[in-house]
């Protein structure tokens, strides 16, 4: 119930012990068949700086990135997921006041993912290119003790999607070999308690909307 989305990041460091020792429990994740099919890059210090200031350089010629390898959400989202994710962003930008007719307000908000919201440290996912949806569910439960872990040591962290537009200049910097794509960076730090931002509570569907008892 303390996890939640981090979108402001003090810049006090996350010392790398403490992310090896989240990074060797979140191992203990189940996957199909033990394959453990993720692979975590982790990035900080100068290197970070030298890779955000690569993407600000590229962003105001290519505000949408590269294109992703992958559809981040399916075409004609319909119901009743539209539905909330829209919601989702106007509570958001309500949260900074920003209107939903300010679209450069919009951009330059959403823009922050690409500085990491501030965060010292950022993890990269990936998965060899071989693995299929159920393996990427994998990948995903291991992101989650990743998180929860994160929470537990007393930081934050920001998962973010919107690092697959930028695959190629990614793969190139970290690098990624090319057997393996990129699923999704996080951000990791310590919550900035003052910025309206992380103010943000999202809500979820009842049981009613998800459960089916059968008995
Ligand atoms: C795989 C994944 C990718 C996400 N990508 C982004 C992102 O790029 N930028 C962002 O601000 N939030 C991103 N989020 C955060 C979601 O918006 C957030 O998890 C959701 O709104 C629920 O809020 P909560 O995490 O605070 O409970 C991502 C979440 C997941 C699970």
């Amino acid at each position: 119930m303390s996890r939640r989305t981090c979108r402001a990041f003090t810049s006090r460091p996350v010392p790398d012990g403490v992310i090896r020792t989240i990074l060797a429990v979140a191992r203990q994740a189940p996957s199909g068949g033990n394959l453990q099919p993720w692979h975590v890059h982790v990035l900080a210090g100068e290197r970070m700086s030298a890779f955000k200031a690569l993407i600000a350089a590229k962003l105001p010629a290519q505000p949408e990135g590269e294109g992703s390898e992958y559809p981040i959400y399916p075409p004609n989202l319909k119901e009743p997921y539209r539905s909330r994710r829209f919601k989702c962003g106007e509570d958001l930008y309500r949260t900074i006041g920003v209107e939903r007719n300010d679209r450069p307000a919009r951009l330059a908000q959403f823009a922050r993912n690409y500085q990491f919201f501030g965060a010292p440290m950022a993890l990269f996912f990936s998965i060899d290119r071989a693995m299929g949806p159920d393996q990427w569910a994998d990948v995903g439960m291991f992101m989650q003790n990743v998180m929860l872990l994160i929470t537990e040591h007393g930081l934050d962290s920001c998962p973010q999607e919107a690092w697959a537009v930028w695959h190629k200049t990614l793969g190139e910097f970290l690098p990624l070999p090319p057997e393996r794509m990129l699923f999704c960076g996080m951000a990791v730090g310590h919550r900035d308690a003052s910025a309206p931002i992380n103010g943000l509570q999202t809500d979820r569907a009842p049981l009613e909307e998800f459960v089916t008892w059968v008995e």
